[in-house]
């Protein structure tokens, strides 16, 4: 038996008493958590809880005002990212730390001296060691590839062989898997297998909770930086860990449907891009369609292609006109671009909204930047009283957690800082708006307050498009499911009699 199992080992790792704060505001509040060799233990809480804090303080981007942390039982010190690795301490962060313009070999073995001898590289011995590193994980990567250029699994199983390439004992995984696929989450746990069967304690953060009870052994909770919960995921259910996290039992309560819709916004025919071929459909006033499919079916494809943010290679698009006194529908013809579609009243909320909509200031500032134009006297003289309360609106509606709309947007949590841009998209007032994977990265009871918002966008008359791969949140939120299946619409299915199970089967191209 290997020492670190016999009941008397101490932990891996283990932090107690750990406390930050922020400008008088206590983020952590002595914080106790252990993980033991071979075991993934959850991290959990909404967003803000403290969980990414938590992270940077073991991984020494952060520095905790109290508490202390321990390795294999003996105090540590981490003055710094460098003094974490050297001590064993990998972590993906929620923005993975890839270096563009650098091969996957070189992101491996990113600032190690491990295949330079006097200051020479040894490029073979380098790709060598990349390729056995990947090849240990169960994955095949060219090592020579721009590592930026890599699919969003690629990313993760490059950040991942780096961290064992420093021998990592502990490796902490913030929201590893919120832009990867199904198939791609299930590559993952495979890896994490094999490191916990290595002996490595895990640390995984994820507001998947179907993923959590899957791949954990044993979970912390945290709400207002405070431990409010532990023990072990075999003795607790998905309701039970939502219920600790937000401190009262939440349902994800889907909002009424309306029954009524008005005219055809927007009619697609014939949509072909890079992926997805020959999709047809229309979208009236007031509904909410949803676009179902698995990774590469095309389906994102097909919002992009709606809000002018990828090239189309054929079919064509009409939208209703915007012009009061006609509304007759209007061809989509010539270059569409973002800016064009958005004149038109169609908005594109992207998947990827951290790297896509922030800039470095304030909530209010971000919230507002698409619609200056709008809080002004004249057009000309801004009316600083309207964009305030307009952002604090947003802002209240989105239930942001923050201390203030003045606060800086980039010291929000990950889950805050997505909401603010869906904030800031919503501004916008589209009348047809096109949601890409909405509630990813955000916690449940902010998946209810969406889900209200997009409900009610569609009773004031705009058609909303939701594409996501949580197969309930589109019967729940949606009138009727579009089918994609590698790239050609294979069915539309009436949201309200429609089971998973035959989405699903229809997402595999199977018909029953
Ligand atoms: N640099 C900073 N300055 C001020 N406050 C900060 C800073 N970084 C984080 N915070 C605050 O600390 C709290 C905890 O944030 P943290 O990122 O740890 O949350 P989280 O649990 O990871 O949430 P999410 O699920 O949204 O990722 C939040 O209220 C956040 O606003
Ligand atoms: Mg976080």
């Amino acid at each position: 038996m290997c020492p670190a199992l016999l009941p008397t080992a101490p932990p891996v790792v283990a932090v107690k008493g750990l406390t930050k704060r922020y400008g008088g505001v206590t983020v952590l509040d002595h914080v106790d958590l252990s993980v033991r060799w071979g075991e993934v233990r959850a991290l959990l809480g909404e967003n803000g809880a403290g969980k990414s804090t938590l992270i940077k303080v073991l991984s020494g981007v952060v520095r905790s005002d109290d508490g202390t942390v321990t390795l294999n039982g003996s105090d540590v010190e981490i003055h710094s990212a460098h003094a974490a690795q050297d001590l064993g301490i990998a972590t993906l962060h929620q923005e993975l730390a890839i270096v563009p313009g650098l091969s996957v070999a070189e992101n491996i073995f990113l600032g190690q001296r491990k295949a330079q001898t006097f200051g020479v590289v040894r490029w073979g011995a380098l790709r060598r060691g990349a390729e056995l590193l990947l090849d240990s994980l169960g994955q095949s990567l060219d090592v020579r590839q721009d590592a930026s250029l890599l699919s969003p699994v690629g990313k993760t199983m490059t950040a991942i062989a780096r961290a064992l390439s420093r021998d990592a004992k502990v490796l902490i995984l913030d929201e590893p898997t919120a832009a990867l696929t199904d198939q791609e989450t299930a590559q993952l746990f495979a890896v994490m297998r094999r490191l916990k069967d290595r002996g490595v304690a895990i640390i995984y953060v994820s507001h998947r909770l179907e993923e959590v009870v899957q791949v954990c052994d044993t979970y912390t909770v945290l709400r207002n930086g405070q431990k409010v919960g532990e023990g072990d995921i075999a003795d607790v259910t998905i309701p039970d860990l939502i219920t600790t996290m937000a401190g009262r039992p939440v349902s994800t309560i889907f909002p009424a449907r309306e029954g009524t819709h008005g005219g055809v916004l927007l009619r697609a025919v014939g949509l072909t891009g890079r992926r997805c071929r020959d999709v047809s459909f229309e979208l009236r006033e007031g509904e909410v369609l949803g676009i179902a499919g698995l990774a590469g079916s095309g389906r994102s494809e097909v919002v992009r292609l709606l809000a002018g943010a990828q090239h189309r290679r054929g079919g064509s698009i009409e939208v209703q006109g915007v012009d009061e006194a006609s509304r007759a529908p209007v061809s989509i013809a010539g270059r569409h671009t973002i800016g064009r579609a958005q004149r038109r009243g169609i908005t594109l909320v992207p998947q990827e909204r951290r790297t896509d909509g922030l800039v470095p200031d304030t909530i209010e500032r971000n919230i507002n930047l698409t619609t200056l134009g709008r809080h002004t006297l004249g057009r000309v003289v801004m009316v600083p009283r309207r964009a305030r309360e307009h952002a604090q609106q947003r802002h209240t509606d989105l239930a942001v957690r923050s201390r203030g709309i003045g606060q800086p947007v980039l010291r929000l949590s990950g889950g805050n800082q997505q909401k603010v841009v869906l904030a800031k998209f919503l501004a916008l007032s589209p009348r047809i708006l096109l949601l890409d994977e909405p509630t990813r990265g955000v916690d449940v009871g902010t998946k209810s307050e969406i889900y209200h918002l997009v409900r009610e966008r569609a009773a004031q008359g705009a058609g909303v498009v939701v594409v996501s791969s949580e197969l309930p949140e589109l019967l729940g939120l949606c009138d009727r499911v579009l089918v994609m299946h590698e790239g050609r619409a294979v069915g539309t299915f009436d949201a309200a009699t429609t089971t998973e199970d035959e989405l699903l089967h229809a997402c595999y191209g199977r018909t029953r």
